[in-house]
């Protein structure tokens, strides 16, 4: 029987991404004690609060079809949340709520790439991106970044990359994996750059509030001449410790959302009332867990940074966000893959390569901020041992 083209366009873009942190499944599963540092799930728990909703909205009788487009509190919620960030008035009719941030990428991406068309997207870039863009048809067209520059995205680099099949662009600030965050005048001078080509703008956000230091977050939405070709893609998994709640949204113009409906209607027919009552209710609310998580990733990622200063042949930068940290490890002379591999057999550590998220990740390894500061700590004197027993490259 012949299958659709689609099955082979993302063979291969699977698990094979995720193998030494497979590999570090499997030894764990076998009694071994390791320090896994591979996977972007918060070790907090969901605010209580937040499943007592789920709990009694389901007792309520919540368990009904919802409304395709989503719940009216939960709408209510996110033109409160979108009108208050961008500054002017977001309607309800510019939201869709879907199960995660990626459905919501899988609908962008759908509604607007066609086949062969290319979609732009920094490089290191999220380990679906290229499955998402695959499953439209479109091309990834991976654009570097300079590790020595922090990872950022350069408007010009973006500008030589386009083509006439150039589509969207792909955009992911707070950067999983690298923990980039654009400044305004950056989004500014990219917007530039899709207004001169018109180009759609795809906005990860999904790291949104989680920026640390002095960092203040920044998204194309929130330039009114940008919200037109702005699609933005987010969810509660990361920011509230919900990734298994499945609950994130699209939020763009009322022409995006109108015409994406169907698209949604058709493979889902809207989510679990429950569940909105409760994304409803997060969103709503302010809770001191939800401060106390995104205060622990940064004390983690301070502590990984300062565990690693000094150490032979590595070298790792504070994030401006996220829950990552990228490990450059070049000196060493290993790739990334080499370096994660030994990691595991010499150390008990499980981390992802770069290369699993592009060539730009080549040289480094992504350390997932998860596990608490003593086990940071532990595998920071690890990750030292082996990156100094290994020989310098020239
Ligand atoms: C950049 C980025 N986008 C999307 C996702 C998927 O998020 P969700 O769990 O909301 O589908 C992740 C999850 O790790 C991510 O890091």
């Amino acid at each position: 029987m012949k299958l659709a083209s689609i099955t082979q366009r993302l063979s291969g873009l699977g698990s094979d991404k995720w193998a030494v942190h497979i590999e570090g499944k499997r030894r764990a599963a076998a009694g071994e004690d390791l320090i896994f540092l591979s996977i972007g799930e918060p070790d907090a728990p969901t605010p209580t609060s937040i499943m007592d909703v789920v709990n009694s909205r389901m007792r309520a009788g919540r368990y009904k079809y919802a409304a395709s487009r989503g719940e009216c509190d939960l709408l209510d919620g996110l033109s409160a949340q979108y009108t208050k960030s961008t500054g002017r008035q977001i309607s309800t009719q510019q939201f869709i709520f879907l199960p995660g941030t990626q459905t919501a990428l899988f609908v962008a991406l759908q509604a607007t790439v066609e086949l062969g068309d290319e979609v732009l997207m920094a490089d290191p870039y999220y380990a679906t991106y290229e499955g998402v863009i695959a499953a439209a048809g479109g091309i990834s067209v991976p654009v570097g970044v300079d590790p020595d520059n922090g990872f950022h995205l350069k408007a010009a680099d973006l500008e030589r990359a386009i083509t006439p099949k150039t589509r969207a662009l792909l955009l992911n600030t707070p950067s999983n994996p690298t923990g980039a965050v654009l400044t305004r005048e950056t989004i500014a001078q990219i917007g530039d750059v899709c207004e001169r080509h018109d180009l759609w703008i795809i906005s990860d956000e999904v790291y949104a509030t989680m920026t640390y230091g002095n960092t203040v977050f920044a998204s194309p939405f929130d330039e009114p001449r940008l919200e037109k070709r702005t699609i933005v893609v987010s969810s509660l998994s990361k920011s509230h410790a919900m990734p298994g709640f499945r609950c994130g949204w699209l939020a763009a113009s009322e022409d995006f959302i109108e015409a994406a409906l169907p698209l949604t209607e058709t493979m889902l027919f809207g989510s679990q009332a429950f569940l909105e009552d409760a994304a409803a209710f997060a969103i709503a609310n302010h809770f001191p867990e939800v401060d106390a998580m995104k205060q622990s990733y940064e004390r983690r990622a301070r502590a990984l940074v300062a565990g690693l200063k000094g150490a032979k042949n590595i070298s790792a930068r504070m994030p401006e966000g996220g829950m990552f940290v990228m490990v450059d490890v070049r000196k060493t002379g290993l790739s990334g893959e080499d370096f994660a591999r030994k990691l595991l057999a010499n150390e008990n550590v499980v981390t992802m390569p770069g290369e699993s998220f592009g060539a730009g990740g080549a040289g480094h390894v992504r350390v997932a901020l998860t596990v608490d500061e003593t086990q940071i700590i532990e595998a920071c004197k690890r990750i030292a041992r082996l990156a100094s027993a290994l020989q310098t490259s020239p």
